[in-house]
């Protein structure tokens, strides 16, 4: 582990998509890349955190000096966060699934030739971060979520982090013309009890580096 402010810390971060299975070889999932989760691991262990990095399938490889788990569903990613608690903070970076597929088929589905496609039904999925920012005993210092807004950027995280109970949102405006959504940069507002900080667009690697810094400040 690298030496640092965060020396000590053991940090869980959630990355990537889930994938909710619709039968043994399909599933739903969504556009995640992972890249601002894993940059955001890699800053924290840059900064010599102990780092559990509970990732769906993404697009980038993780990085090094983390411990990896690897799962495919938001009731897995649930699992693995609780299994991986005490912490000291938990960061909540996945693009987890609403949904998943309730009447998912044991068998791969086939056509009948009926011409009617199968209808799916879907059940909510937990919110994790909600969950663990929920906890009485038990529950991190500090827990971050993340919050993913293509308008009234600043109002949605407010109010998102009163309803999940979070002590900082991390919000961006992932509108098409922002270019944000797998792009390289970001631009982002931090809302934290005190009030709202919009950071200057920056690259992700950046921002993670920012935000690394500012969790080692609270945690200190
Ligand atoms: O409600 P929304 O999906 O916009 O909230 C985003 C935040 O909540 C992110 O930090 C995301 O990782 C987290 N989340 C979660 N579990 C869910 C849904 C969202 O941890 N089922």
């Amino acid at each position: 582990l690298a030496d640092g402010p965060l020396r000590g810390r053991r940090i869980v971060v959630t990355s990537g998509p889930t994938h909710e299975p619709i039968d043994p070889v399909r599933y739903i999932a969504n556009r995640s890349s992972g890249a601002q989760g894993t940059a955001l691991a890699r800053a924290l262990a840059g900064l010599g955190a102990e780092v559990v990095f509970v990732t769906g399938p993404a697009s980038v490889p993780p990085p090094a000096g983390v411990e990896v788990i690897r799962v495919e569903t938001a009731a897995e990613m649930l699992a693995a966060v609780q299994a991986a608690l005490p912490a000291d903070a938990a960061v909540f970076a996945a693009a987890v699934a609403d949904w998943r597929v309730a009447n998912a088929a044991p068998q791969k589905m086939k056509k009948d030739g009926s011409g009617r496609p199968p209808a799916l039904e879907f059940s909510e999925n937990p919110d994790i971060l909600a969950n663990v920012a929920g906890m009485g005993q038990g529950r991190p210092r500090l827990v971050v979520g993340f919050a993913a807004e293509t308008h009234d950027v600043e109002a949605h995280a407010r109010a998102k982090r009163a309803r999940k109970g979070c002590d900082w949102i991390v919000a961006n405006d992932v509108s098409p013309a922002t270019g944000i959504m797998g792009g390289a940069e970001n631009e982002v507002t931090l809302i934290t009890p005190e009030g709202a900080e919009t950071w200057p667009r920056l690259a992700k690697d950046e921002v993670a580096q920012r935000l690394a810094q500012r969790i080692a400040e609270a945690l200190a």
